[in-house]
């Protein structure tokens, strides 16, 4: 890869970064909490930190969740709401998949900052969501940033808001895009984003097409590395144990790092989504910066996870600070 392709995607990343029409959010700001609840942060991390020592699964189950959470009905904590009835958002089918820890984080955390005095009633779920997903990224390695705050929680969460509005392991980049756009998410956002797949496992089911009936037939995937999907085909024999999960990130599944982008140069994304990336000239260019420069692939990263936790976000009185996280207040 030559110096100057490389130059050239820095400006233009770079500049997309400066002009993005959503530079500064009206209603966020990091010191929200500063007169209620000047310790949230310290409070949030020490929970997570402690929910983590107990289980590595914390880290890409927080982090899922939270991109989940903004999809549907944007980041308000509506992921989180359980009914009675089964058929709360993440009783969908695309969130049956979600795992118990992600929830369970925020739970806690929320249970810690409820203890303090001054905070009672004041932090809401879908902000401990933000400050728990940027919590994992730096516990696991990732970069460290300013999480922007004032989300109000939501008070609806249905099963039928989730079906075709979050993105399927075998989408192409075409598709990928446009549900992208339709947050107001850009291609490059796209494809940072897509990095969180540094972290975490998907079941067999998700990538069973690709290694063993690619376009209907008996075939593989081409785009997928042949060497690499004989292991795959031994870690997923056909039938598998449906509970059985794969790293995202063969190389270290629990560091978040740029690695996710050097798999995909060799053929190695494990979802077909992923490995779209590696498909148009313009993606491949971004895919390979960020496989070159960690350095850019965590600033672009922390600019384009800041934009997605202002997708639909209710302040004001178009939300509530509820009380326990897996019920609206009464
Ligand atoms: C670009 C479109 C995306 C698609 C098609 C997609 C799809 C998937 C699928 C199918 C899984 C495996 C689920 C399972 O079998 O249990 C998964 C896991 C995961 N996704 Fe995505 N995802 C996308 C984007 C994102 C984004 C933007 C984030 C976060 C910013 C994210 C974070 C994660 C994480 C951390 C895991 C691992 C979860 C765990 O180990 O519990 N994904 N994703
Ligand atoms: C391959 O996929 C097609 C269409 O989904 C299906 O009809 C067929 O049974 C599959 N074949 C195998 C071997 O899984
Ligand atoms: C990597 O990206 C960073 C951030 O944009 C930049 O400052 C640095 O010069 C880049 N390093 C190389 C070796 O290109």
């Amino acid at each position: 890869m030559e110096t100057t392709c490389i130059l050239f995607l820095l400006i233009t990343v770079l500049s997309l970064l400066i002009i993005s029409p959503n530079h500064c959010s009206a209603q966020l700001k990091r010191d929200y909490y500063r007169n209620s609840c000047p310790n949230v942060e310290s409070i949030v991390r020490n929970a997570v930190k402690k929910k983590i020592q107990e289980t590595f699964v914390t880290g890409p189950a927080t982090l899922r969740l939270f991109f989940h959470d903004c999809f549907i009905q944007g980041c308000d904590a509506s992921v989180i709401l359980a009914s009675r009835n089964g058929d709360a958002e993440k009783d969908a089918e695309d969130d049956l998949s979600l795992a118990g820890d992600g929830f369970d984080t925020v739970i806690k955390a929320k249970e810690a900052v409820e203890k303090v005095a001054e905070c009672k009633n004041k932090v809401s779920c879908a902000d401990i969501l933000a400050l728990a997903t940027r919590d994992v990224i730096v516990l696991s390695g990732g970069p460290n940033y300013g999480v922007e705050l004032g989300r109000k929680d939501g008070r609806i969460s249905t099963k039928a808001s989730v079906g075709g509005h979050l993105p399927l392991a075998r989408f192409n980049y075409k598709q990928l895009v446009n549900m992208f756009a339709s947050h107001g998410l850009s291609q490059v956002d796209l494809i940072a984003l897509s990095g969180a797949h540094t972290m975490g496992f998907s079941h067999c089911s998700q990538f069973t097409k690709r290694i063993y009936n690619y376009s209907n037939q008996k075939s593989i995937d081409p785009t997928l590395d042949q060497a690499f999907a004989k292991q795959l085909q031994q870690e997923c024999p056909r039938n598998v144990d449906p509970r059985v999960a794969i790293p995202l990130d063969h190389t270290s599944p629990l560091r978040f790092d740029n690695s996710y982008y050097k798999n995909l140069q060799q053929g190695k994304g494990l979802l077909a989504s992923d490995q779209a990336l590696y498909t148009t000239r313009k993606s491949k260019r971004v895919v390979n910066a960020f496989a070159f420069n960690n350095t850019l692939f965590e600033r672009v990263f922390v600019s384009a996870i800041t934009r997605l936790g202002r997708v639909g976000v209710k302040t004001g009185n178009q939300g509530e600070i509820r009380l326990d996280c897996r019920v609206v207040n009464s």
